[in-house]
């Protein structure tokens, strides 16, 4: 049974790669005014507006890292941890075009990953199970009835596949995964503003359905099905979730009429990938670098993160900014990894294009002491792993000029040049997929953390990030001297200043 999911994967990886003389299938062409709805609502189901104020919003960045008494559990509280992140944060125009960005990114804009509330006990609201309708600012009853035991709030989060494969055909789930793993990140630096202990609940994907209502298949005949994906407990530990409610309300909008196309792969990696997030924890180690001191608040960096649609080309990283980018990615370095106490099994490779004090080149930082062998026994011989850091575990392979080589190896996107470094993000691949089919999900949230942390840390400096889901696989395999799929390099990232575009003009999130 497992080898035939653990086989799934691995053709659907290979079959969604992008090559330098094919691109994954994909729809022929787009019809923008057919794209499906980026906002779903629950008809009959009671609304409830949240509060909008941001009750945070006077930490600065560099104190997230400070412990703060937890706040109670309320709707003020929750409403102000649901805006950072998984609200609006603005609307944007251009000649009549209007559409909305969110607290975190997502690829294409497209934001297949909706959310959810679980109240227990909290102060102002009825216990239930709720959708987050992030378009108002508002909840939407789904599911209430029956007295829970647990005290609690918890966020749950679904994927729409088809918001995504709209545009990207049969890669689109790798990219669901990738934005569930930025939201992941995004809530654990909301939580960690409240005071709360972020914590994934430990329910397989069933479990994580019902406990969300997706299961229940009447409720979403003929629309777009809901997948899955995690649950984050926000106070409660791992108490028992409140999921027997007694009555249910409300039906899912119908988000793409008419869809042009199918990619039945989907459908079977999503199912193949179904399972538990990794259980094994481990103590988190100190920072390694202490943290610069930033007075930017906290929030003010959260809602006006964005990505760099181009970068200048110019501008040189001071050499502080590049050590504090990488040594937040540590496990421990940054306080969203409370949220993912696991091995650490994705590892970036970076390519220096200008950064104070760095040589351009092509380094790698192993993001744990076991990784490091095994990377220099998959990479090409001839890398130097030359030291490059007296703190970090960061190594130079090759000193080369490397932007047109990041530019061509990222679907040719000039961010990827223009940046001052473009990271490739390594996973370990065919041990963990072998092991456990679900780890394909978990090293694409891993490797969405890591760009969200790198995008924020980035924000909170002056500089800024993109995403960069558009990649072609084995050419960068290549590049690595990659000869298996011991490693796959799975997301990349450019960090660079960002050039600012003054003819789209910026709206507020809420009015
Ligand atoms: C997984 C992922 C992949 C992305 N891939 C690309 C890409 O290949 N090229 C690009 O220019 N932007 C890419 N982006 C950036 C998105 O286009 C951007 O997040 C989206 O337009 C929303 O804008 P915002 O991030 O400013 O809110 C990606 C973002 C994510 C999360």
């Amino acid at each position: 049974m497992t080898d035939s999911r653990v086989a799934t994967v691995l053709a659907y990886h290979a079959r969604s790669k992008h090559a330098l003389d094919r691109y994954a299938a994909g729809p022929g062409t787009l019809d923008w005014e057919a794209q499906p709805k980026a906002f779903r609502d629950w008809e009959g189901a009671k609304q409830k507006a949240l509060p909008r104020d941001v009750v945070v919003s006077e930490i600065a960045w560099s104190a997230l890292y400070a412990t703060r008494p937890s706040l109670p559990l309320n709707t003020a509280n929750l409403g102000s941890l649901l805006r950072l992140c998984a609200g609006l944060t603005a609307w944007k125009e251009y000649r009549g075009s209007r559409w909305s960005l969110r607290a975190h990114p997502s690829s294409g804009n497209l934001h297949p990953t909706e959310t959810w509330l679980i109240a227990a006990n909290v102060a102002g609201l009825e216990d239930g199970l709720y959708h987050y309708q992030n378009l108002h600012h508002a909840l939407e009853r789904r599911a209430w009835g029956s007295a829970p035991s647990a005290t609690g709030a918890w966020v749950g989060f679904s994927s729409i596949h088809w918001r995504e494969a709209w545009k990207y055909g049969e890669r689109a789930f790798r990219y669901c995964q990738l934005d569930m793993g930025h939201v992941l990140a995004a809530v654990s630096y909301a939580a960690v503003l409240h005071g709360w202990k972020p914590h994934l609940v430990k329910l397989d994907s069933d479990g994580i359905a019902r406990c969300l209502g997706l299961d229940r298949a009447a409720d979403f005949a003929g629309v777009e099905g809901e997948e899955a994906e995690v649950i984050v407990s926000l106070e409660a530990g791992d108490q028992a979730l409140p999921s027997n409610w007694q009555h249910w309300a409300g039906k899912p909008s119908l988000l793409d009429a008419r869809p042009l196309y199918q990619w039945p792969v989907i459908a079977e990696v999503a199912a193949a990938t179904r399972g538990v997030i990794p259980c094994a924890e481990t103590a988190l180690p100190a920072p390694v670098l202490p943290q610069i001191e930033n007075d930017i608040r906290a929030s003010q960096v959260i809602l006006q993160r964005r990505s760099a649609q181009a970068f200048d080309g110019e501008s040189v990283m001071p050499h502080a900014l590049f050590r504090q980018l990488l040594g937040s990615l540590l496990p421990g370095g940054s306080p969203v990894w409370e949220l993912w106490p696991y091995a650490a099994r994705v590892h970036p490779v970076l390519l220096v294009h200008r950064v104070d004090g760095v040589a351009p080149g092509l380094y790698v930082m192993p993001r744990s002491a076991a990784a490091k062998s095994s990377l220099q026994a998959a990479f090409r011989e001839s890398f130097a792993w030359q030291a490059a850091d007296a703190e970090l575990p960061l190594f130079q392979l090759i000193a080369a000029r490397a932007g047109k080589t990041a530019r061509t190896l990222s679907c040719h996107q000039d961010i990827a040049e223009q940046c001052a470094v473009t990271f490739m993000l390594v996973a370990e691949f065919a041990a963990p997929v072998a092991a456990d089919p679900a780890a394909y999900r978990h090293l694409h949230w891993e490797a969405g953390m890591l760009g969200h942390v790198l995008t924020l840390e980035a924000e909170a400096a002056g500089w800024r990030g993109t995403g960069i889901g558009c990649f072609f696989d084995n050419a960068g395999h290549e590049v690595l001297g990659l000869q298996d799929n011991a490693f796959q390099v799975i997301y990349h990232y450019a960090i660079g200043m960002a050039l600012h575009d003054a003819r789209i003009s910026t709206l507020p999130a809420y009015t």
